[in-house]
């Protein structure tokens, strides 16, 4: 609700709020109540931490508090990877085990899969009366190799004459893409699923790979609808200073200073403009897995999130550093009175950087 208040001051009117990942089900299911009591258990530092999780009158608590914000909030559950915490709960329909990344998947090749999929989608639809469902998409190929090792989804492949994995995967996001339809909702996705043949009045692709502007050329190419978060510069896990140490780089160097947030999105790293009618907004994702406390969270967020909101609302042609400089020490003051543990890119000896530290495990992708 906190966090909630911030977004409004700064005219933050969206909350991507992504409620599943390996290290946990944070949503509870009435029909499905082990995603919560056995998926909710563990975090990333504590895998026998008691279950936590949003009840039912939490989720409806929070989107009428948003509401009166006029704060939007989307709900993500993130399919077919990054579904470890739900396979822990329910392993029948698990895509199976590779070394590094076990039960990473769901399996795409078991219609009760998508039966369970879809009854989630459904019970979740009245909770959001935005009626957008974020269906993940991402990184599907850390858990994918397993696939292979399972007669029942090579059968599939072979059925439906899939020559590659990728073939199964879109396969899936085409699925769970109609069961959102079906339900009401638009469906929006990360860059991966832009590979997928998805309705383009209906889907709104989130470019997040800043590696890969192909796929937003693609995205924009298929018309559908984009909203720009590419790891480099909005990505908030990421460390704010080359002396940080607690929190993402990219490729051991690259990190998100304020700066660079507010110059986003009219200043590409390689110079190119990014411009398109289909472009809806900026995000921001700040991944919480290793943020173990509220005052790690300011510290990532702020004041990060002051500086989206000006990248969000300035036209580039009145975009001035200095003034927004001077702007950003008042609401710096502003966090004194309220207490916000923020990151001072003025004075960086203020607050210490290295509070809950936990390390970050290396992703290369
Ligand atoms: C993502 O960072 N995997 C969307």
């Amino acid at each position: 609700k906190m966090l909630l208040d911030w977004m409004a001051r700064y005219k933050i009117n969206k909350l991507h709020w992504h409620l599943t990942d390996a290290q946990g089900w944070r949503i509870q299911i009435n029909k499905y109540p082990k995603l919560t009591t056995v998926g909710g258990i563990g975090n990333f530092n504590d895998t026998l931490a008691p279950a936590k999780y949003y009840t039912q009158d939490d989720i409806r608590e929070i989107v009428a508090y948003a509401a009166k914000r006029y704060i939007t909030v989307i709900p993500e559950i993130d399919m077919p990877g990054h579904a470890t915490a739900a396979n822990k709960a329910y392993p029948e329909y698990s895509g199976g085990v590779v070394e590094r990344y076990p039960n990473f998947t769901f399996n795409p090749a078991k219609e009760e899969t998508y039966s369970f999929l879809s009854d989630i989608i459904k019970e979740i639809n009245p909770l959001f009366p935005a009626h957008l469902f974020h269906l993940g998409g991402d990184e599907v190929a850390y858990g994918m190799q397993a696939w292979l090792k399972s007669p029942q989804i090579t059968a599939t492949m072979a059925d439906k004459k899939f020559a590659t994995l990728n073939d199964l995967q879109f396969y899936f996001i085409k699925r769970m893409a109609d069961s959102v339809i079906k339900s009401g909702d638009k469906v929006l996705c990360w860059d991966e699923a832009t590979d997928a043949d998805l309705p383009a009045d209906k889907t709104t692709v989130f470019w997040w790979r800043q590696n890969k502007p192909e796929q937003l050329a693609l995205a924009l190419k298929k018309n559908y609808q984009v909203v720009l978060c590419p790891r480099l510069p909005m990505y908030f896990d990421f460390v704010q200073d080359s002396t940080h140490i607690s929190g993402r780089k990219w490729a051991d160097t690259a990190f998100n200073s304020v700066m660079d947030v507010y110059n986003f999105p009219d200043k590409q790293m390689d110079g190119s403009v990014i411009s398109s009618p289909n472009i809806v907004g900026i995000q921001a994702n700040v991944w919480t897995e290793t943020i173990a406390s509220e005052k790690r969270l300011d510290y990532m967020l702020f004041p990060r999130l002051a500086a989206m909101s000006e990248a969000g609302w300035t036209a580039p042609a009145v975009k001035d550093t200095t003034k927004f400089k001077e702007k950003l020490k008042g609401e710096l003051k502003l966090y004194n009175k309220k207490g916000i543990y923020y990151y001072d890119p003025f004075h960086p000896e203020v607050h210490p950087e290295a509070i809950d530290y936990a390390p970050h495990p290396k992703i290369k992708d």
